[in-house]
């Protein structure tokens, strides 16, 4: 059974990694996808992989960052599709991979911009629409950042934390309107973003990747389609008692 059919799901950041797995396990469901992305070309090309097996989706271009563009697109995916049913805010940033002490306040605005004050444009321009449609599921991607420390990325730890709460608090303030809001707190899954990540280490990439894999003891990192099942799972009604949880994918590193 198709558990998504006949809803719409918009997800942002969703041209690679994590976004992209998880707009194709969406369309699978059945789910008419909204892809929206900066990066155009990998934006329409997860369009077009779910056109090529069936699906349904067609592609904005949105930066998170930018308010007034979010509530434009979020319009538009309702014109175009109807209504909108669930949220998948996904797109973030690592930013700046230094002690706290040697981070500009520009390094750190910006990654709070992206991961955190961009929920709250993602989840602000959404709320009349799920409400509209009777109710909904927002997901927010947090990380094992957000749940526990780790001696890195200073700013993509505060914001993953913040993304945490703001969930819980969405999730009270909405539940009496069939609106739940959860968040997803991945351990290291291999993406671009992680990628990127192992290719400015000290140590290389190869050795890093080895050194990920080591703190799992599931023993080895996750793939974006991890993360895509338990979006899935929350946009659909067999999360329908689920709100203000935290569903933490990750190889048992928090376990510890
Ligand atoms: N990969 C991991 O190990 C991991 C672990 C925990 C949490 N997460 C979280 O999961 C989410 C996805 O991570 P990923 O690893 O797939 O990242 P990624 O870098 O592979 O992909 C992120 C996508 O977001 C887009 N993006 C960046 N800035 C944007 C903006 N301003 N507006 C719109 N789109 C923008 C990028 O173009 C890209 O397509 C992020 O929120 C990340 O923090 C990732």
């Amino acid at each position: 059974m198709k558990r998504l059919n006949g809803k719409t799901c918009l997800v942002t950041g969703a041209g690679k990694g994590i976004g992209r797995a998880t707009c194709l396990r969406l369309a699978e469901e059945g789910a008419h996808v909204a892809v929206t992305d900066i990066e155009d070309d990998d934006g329409k090309a997860v369009c077009d992989s779910i056109t090529e097996q069936g699906g349904t989706a067609h592609y904005w271009h949105l930066d998170v960052t930018d308010p007034d563009a979010v509530r434009k697109v979020f319009d538009a995916v309702a014109d175009r599709f109807g209504q909108i049913d669930v949220l998948v805010n996904n797109a973030g940033i690592a930013g700046a991979n230094k002690p706290t002490h040697e981070i500009d306040p520009e390094e750190w605005r910006k990654v709070i911009e992206v991961n955190v004050n961009a929920v709250f444009y993602c989840t602000r321009a959404a709320i009349p629409h799920l409400k509209k449609a009777g109710g909904g599921s927002i997901v927010n991607l947090s990380s094992i950042y957000g749940l526990v420390g780790a001696p890195d990325l200073p700013p993509y730890h505060a914001s993953k934390g913040a993304v945490r709460l703001m969930s819980k608090t969405d999730a009270l303030l909405y539940a009496s309107e069939g609106i739940r809001v959860n968040s997803v707190h991945p351990g290291f899954i291999w993406t671009p973003l992680v990628a990127e990540l192992a290719e400015a280490s000290e140590e290389g990439a190869e050795a890093f990747r080895k050194g990920l894999d080591d703190l799992h003891p599931i023993g080895h990192v996750g793939a974006p389609e991890d993360i895509a099942a338990g979006v899935a799972y929350l946009a659909s009604d067999d999360a329908k008692f689920v709100t203000g949880s935290e569903l933490v994918i990750d190889g048992g590193y928090t376990a510890r």
